[in-house]
């Protein structure tokens, strides 16, 4: 039985394959989208745009994107047969579960491979309308109807609470869609595209994403920001709550990246919109936490490069624009949707199964069983 000459820990290092749609730059703190710096995009350009860019590979020719504005209206109502499914769900479900719930149920058996741009239409217009009327049915309230003349980003806000979206709230949260699109080969990115190797569909391939995205080293850290920034509750506790944390091998989420080895930029970005929208003992607190746990982390692992990752600033701003802390996630994803269905058309236009190996460290080959075997 040979052995490999080097398993890779984590994947760390191994190039699985080639975008053109994002690049990340650990060393650099970059993030580029098609070519564009995201500090080029944020804060200001619609997630209609961003998505225009990631999916056609160029800038629409006007803000919002009229192709995508359009596409995604038309995408916007789901079939009644899968309402019917989401309203039978158990009103208790945690809205990350309901979601997960909610993609797996898209896929109602009219999604191929390849996938289409229209797939990702579906997905990305009908995942929020069906999360809103999962979590007003789960509240005892009715379904609020999309508005045709609202953004992506401000009609979601509209669906979840039925309150005119306030033009900072949907400034803040746009900033927030846009820096979270998409981001180079991340664990779900990586389970999407996997699944479309293997000629899946995108409402399955997305599935899978979204049981990814979920685990708190990835996409479920915000919560988490929130319930460590309430737990320390004054910048004077800090130092001893995440002392103790480490002392007990605990993580400290919203800090550390595998990609980068510098500041996250969208952590930075996201920053400048706390600062507008954060309450300001929040964001005293948040930043004092901040300064305290990267001293405590420098010194626990010197020479580990660890800075605060996208997830502690995007907690303060969904925090701010009303979002509850078990809707960080499921924002996130619906955020990525766009992402998502650029990678899955991407790897379907040039595909090959992916299909990794594994070092075997069982028992080497040659064992009998111990009784005769049945029919001997
Ligand atoms: N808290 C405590 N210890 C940490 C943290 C942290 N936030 N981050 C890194 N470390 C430790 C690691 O455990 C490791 O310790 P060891 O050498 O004793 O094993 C050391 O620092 C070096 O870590 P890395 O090798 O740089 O970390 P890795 O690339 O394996 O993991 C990860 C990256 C999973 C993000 C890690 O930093 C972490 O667990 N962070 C907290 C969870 C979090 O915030 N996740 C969101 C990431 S952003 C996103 O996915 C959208």
């Amino acid at each position: 039985m040979p052995t490999p000459e080097r398993v890779s820990s984590g994947l760390e290092g191994v190039v699985v394959g080639r975008t053109a749609i994002s690049w990340v730059g650990g060393e650099s703190s970059d993030l580029v989208f098609r070519g564009f710096d995201v500090r080029e995009l944020v804060p200001g350009v619609p997630y209609e745009s961003v998505a225009h860019l990631l999916l056609f590979g160029d800038p629409p020719a006007a803000d919002p994107s009229r192709e995508v504005t359009d596409a995604l209206l038309a995408a916007r109502q789901p079939p009644a047969a899968v309402e019917r499914t989401v309203d039978a769900l158990d009103p208790r479900l945690p809205p990350l579960e309901a979601l997960r719930t909610v993609l797996s149920t898209l896929g109602d058996g009219s999604w191929s491979y390849p996938p289409r741009l229209e797939d990702g239409y579906r997905l990305i217009a009908q995942s929020p309308v069906l999360l809103a009327r999962f979590l007003r049915r789960a509240a005892g309230r009715p379904a609020i109807a999309p508005r045709p003349e609202l953004g992506h980003v401000a009609n979601y806000l509209w669906m979840l609470t039925g309150e005119e979206p306030t033009t900072s709230r949907v400034r803040a949260l746009t900033a927030y869609f846009d820096l979270l699109a998409d981001h180079g080969m991340n664990a779900s990115t990586f389970v999407l595209r996997i699944a479309i190797s293997t000629h899946s569909d995108l409402a399955s391939a997305a599935t899978g994403a979204l049981g990814t995205l979920k685990g708190p080293l990835h996409g479920g850290a915000p919560s988490r920001v929130i319930e460590m920034l309430d737990a320390i509750g004054a910048p004077e506790h800090a130092e001893a709550w995440v002392r103790g944390r480490l002392a007990r091998k605990e993580l400290l989420f919203g800090f550390g990246h595998r990609a980068y080895k510098t500041e996250d930029p969208r952590g930075l970005l996201l920053h400048d919109v706390a600062r507008s929208v954060a309450a300001p003992e929040r964001l005293r607190l948040a930043e004092t936490v901040e300064t305290v746990a990267l001293a405590a982390l420098r010194a626990a692992h010197p020479g580990a490069r660890i800075y605060a990752n996208v997830e502690f600033y995007s907690a303060l701003v969904l925090e701010a624009v009303g979002l509850p802390p078990a809707l960080f996630t499921p924002t996130f994803a619906l955020s990525r949707t766009v992402g998502w269905t650029a990678h899955a058309l991407e790897q379907a236009s040039d595909n090959r199964l992916i299909r990794p190996d594994i070092e075997y460290v069982g028992a080497p080959k040659g064992r009998s069983w111990p009784r005769p075997r049945p029919g001997d």
